[in-house]
């Protein structure tokens, strides 16, 4: 197999995209000519005899995590087409990434992932979950009296990318996990079909519902609410239309607040499935970029064979107006792979759960419950739409 890995030049950005599609198996077309990705010089491609066999995309951006946000890699469109898996291909475009992200300064990569058992080995972890539900909406009657406060109105989806980007930066800013919307999906959302309701209170925007009819059933794509009577408007929106009997409703956050309003939770269907996964290219880096719930001090060993640099032991001297992290020979209080501190990292999954599942060697006992208490964080992780 003679293969070459490299950037694609611009005029390969339709034979790129078309890798991807027939890597993951949907159908692009260079004539439907979408507004080209972001970044698009940062699309690594693996060419054998001039064609690509294998794809990978990142775009810069900023990912909040607690106390601010860092820059991140947002990771898309790996594919190796199915003649050519199971040689490496992933494998060298992975390494290729990761040594660019670190050159490049950016501490954190995230992404989604088809398949929650590729990424680990990358050092990639869970960084939060997210919940499809399903829910009669004859029994979606809430616990205590509602009224709508404010004015529902719809909005053509051409005037969403001017409308929209506000109150999605309002309603996600103290969210880890999230990252902006990209002009790219803005635009895709303005060209497509799906119905657009907002919510707006003193006339402004506080929030507003994405969603489509199909069979009866309202499946709603996006619900993203700055306020509380935002929240429960939209909800109570969907939940009301007529002709409906259903809604669904994907990538919610775990900690939505919707179960705790209805008279019948049990009524709400819920399937917890892996969201956002994280990588800590710069382990102390991003480690010193958050703040922490509870000032502490930790010791913690990081084993990271794809990224060496990373390994090593590291003193968290750490707060809530901030961090230092730097290498250290003191006694560790824990041992951690890099996949499972991506996890622990934004405050989704507390150390103690890891080190009963025996993934975390607990060396100083009562660590990891110091650590559960410093990487808190009141909300749960959550990124509110898949690039
Ligand atoms: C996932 C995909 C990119 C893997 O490409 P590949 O070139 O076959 O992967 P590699 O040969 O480099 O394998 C790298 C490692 O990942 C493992 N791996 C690859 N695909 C896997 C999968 N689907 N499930 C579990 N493990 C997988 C390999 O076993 C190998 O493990 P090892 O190096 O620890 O022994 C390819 O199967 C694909 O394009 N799938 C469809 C699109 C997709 O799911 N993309 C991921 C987007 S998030």
């Amino acid at each position: 197999m003679n293969l070459e890995m490299r950037g694609i030049a611009p005029d390969e950005y339709p034979a790129f995209m078309t890798s991807a599609a027939r890597g993951f198996g949907w159908s692009w077309n260079a004539e439907d000519a979408e507004p080209p990705k972001p970044d698009i010089d940062r699309s690594l491609a693996v060419f054998e005899r001039g064609s690509i066999v294998g794809c990978a995309h990142a775009f810069g951006s900023d990912i909040n995590i607690p106390g601010g946000a860092a820059p991140v890699a947002a990771v898309d469109d790996v594919a190796v087409l199915p003649t050519h898996r199971r040689r490496g291909i992933m494998r060298m475009m992975m390494a290729r990434q990761m040594e660019d992200f670190h050159e490049r300064g950016e501490p954190i990569a995230a992404l989604f992932a088809t398949e929650s058992s590729i990424y680990g080995r990358f050092g990639y972890g869970i960084g939060g979950f997210e919940e499809t539900w399903t829910i009669d909406t004859l029994r979606s009657a809430y616990s205590a009296p509602f009224a709508h406060m404010g004015r529902l109105s719809f909005v053509e989806p051409a005037d969403t990318p001017d409308i929209f980007p506000t109150v999605f930066a309002r309603a996600m800013r103290d969210r880890p996990g999230s990252i902006p919307l990209t002009q790219h999906r803005w635009q895709r959302i303005a060209r497509g079909k799906r119905f657009h309701v907002q919510y707006e209170e003193n006339g402004q925007v506080e929030g507003y519902v994405r969603y489509n009819i199909e069979n009866n059933g309202v499946v709603v794509d996006a619900l993203i609410a700055a306020t509380p009577s935002a929240h429960a408007s939209l909800w109570r929106f969907c939940f009301d239309i007529d002709l409906t009997w259903e809604v669904k409703a994907r990538m919610r956050p775990v900690d939505d607040p919707l179960p705790w309003m209805l008279a019948e939770p049990r009524r709400l269907s819920r399937r917890s499935y892996d969201g956002l996964w994280i990588r800590l290219v710069d382990a102390p880096a991003a480690l010193a970029a958050r703040s922490y719930d509870t000032s502490g001090r930790l010791v913690i060993e990081v084993s990271d064979p794809f990224c060496p640099w990373n390994e090593g032991r590291y003193e968290l001297e750490a707060g809530p107006d901030g961090a230092s992290c730097s290498r250290t020979s003191k006694s560790p209080d824990f041992a951690i792979t890099a996949s499972d501190l991506a996890s622990a990292y934004l405050g989704g999954v507390p150390f103690t759960l890891l080190g009963r599942a025996g993934r975390i060697e607990e060396l100083a006992s009562g660590s990891l419950k110091r650590a559960d208490a410093m990487f808190a964080a009141p909300l749960k992780p959550w990124c509110a739409f898949h690039f």
